[in-house]
């Protein structure tokens, strides 16, 4: 083997171990398509004060209702990405009939591979499985200040800043449970 090869198979080892360790291990399925109650989602806007200069990402947007009330409601702007294509045509379809579409868009995209770093607030309904690489993604890639919204699945050995369980009849259907339950997290400095 050649030296320039060996530097070449060096560099690669290094950066492989430089990656973070969510970026090597395959893509865990974040979940099926669960809607999150009207009442629930106005409430994860509330705990995340999402207003008029904020964007929003919603992580598995389903039919979008998430970004389209903060849009819709608060005057905020986001984006919601989602691995089924049918959800994402129908929040597109959705925005667009509601007159949003300048503030309140939908890519079909895996969520994995998607760059969250412009968000002010990023939401989240998604297994709990895959919470604590969600967190590494997460604190690697948001600024400083960004709030969190998580609905049901806390993120693991992250202190919350504010919690809420709420009442929502409709939450039975899908988790045999009355109850939602909210943890708001704000990304902390960076070290
Ligand atoms: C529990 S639903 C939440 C829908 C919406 N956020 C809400 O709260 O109403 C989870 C969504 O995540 C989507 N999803 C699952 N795995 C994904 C992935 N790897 N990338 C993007 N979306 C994904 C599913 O298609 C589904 O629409």
């Amino acid at each position: 083997m050649n030296r320039r090869l060996l530097s070449l198979l060096s560099l690669l080892a290094c950066l492989v171990a430089a990656a973070p360790a969510w970026s090597q291990a395959p893509a865990p399925d974040a979940g099926p398509y669960v809607p999150t109650p009207q009442s629930i989602v106005d409430a994860m806007l509330a705990m995340g004060k999402v207003g008029a200069n904020d964007y929003v990402i919603d992580l598995g947007s389903g039919d979008g209702r998430i970004v389209r009330t903060a849009a819709r409601r608060l005057g905020a702007s986001g984006i919601g990405v989602d691995i089924d294509e049918r959800l994402v045509k129908m929040a597109n379809d959705e925005a667009a009939r509601e007159g949003i579409t300048q503030r309140a868009r939908f890519v079909n995209a895996d969520l994995w591979n998607f760059d969250t770093s412009k968000a002010t607030v990023v939401t989240v309904y998604l297994l709990p499985s895959i919470m604590p690489r969600l967190k590494e993604k997460l604190l690697a890639e948001l600024k400083p200040g960004t709030r969190i919204v998580v609905h049901d699945y806390p993120m693991p050995d992250w202190k919350h800043v504010d919690y809420q369980a709420l009442r929502e009849p409709l939450k039975v259907q899908a988790h045999g449970l009355d109850t939602a339950y909210l943890y708001l997290y704000v990304v902390p400095p960076k070290k």
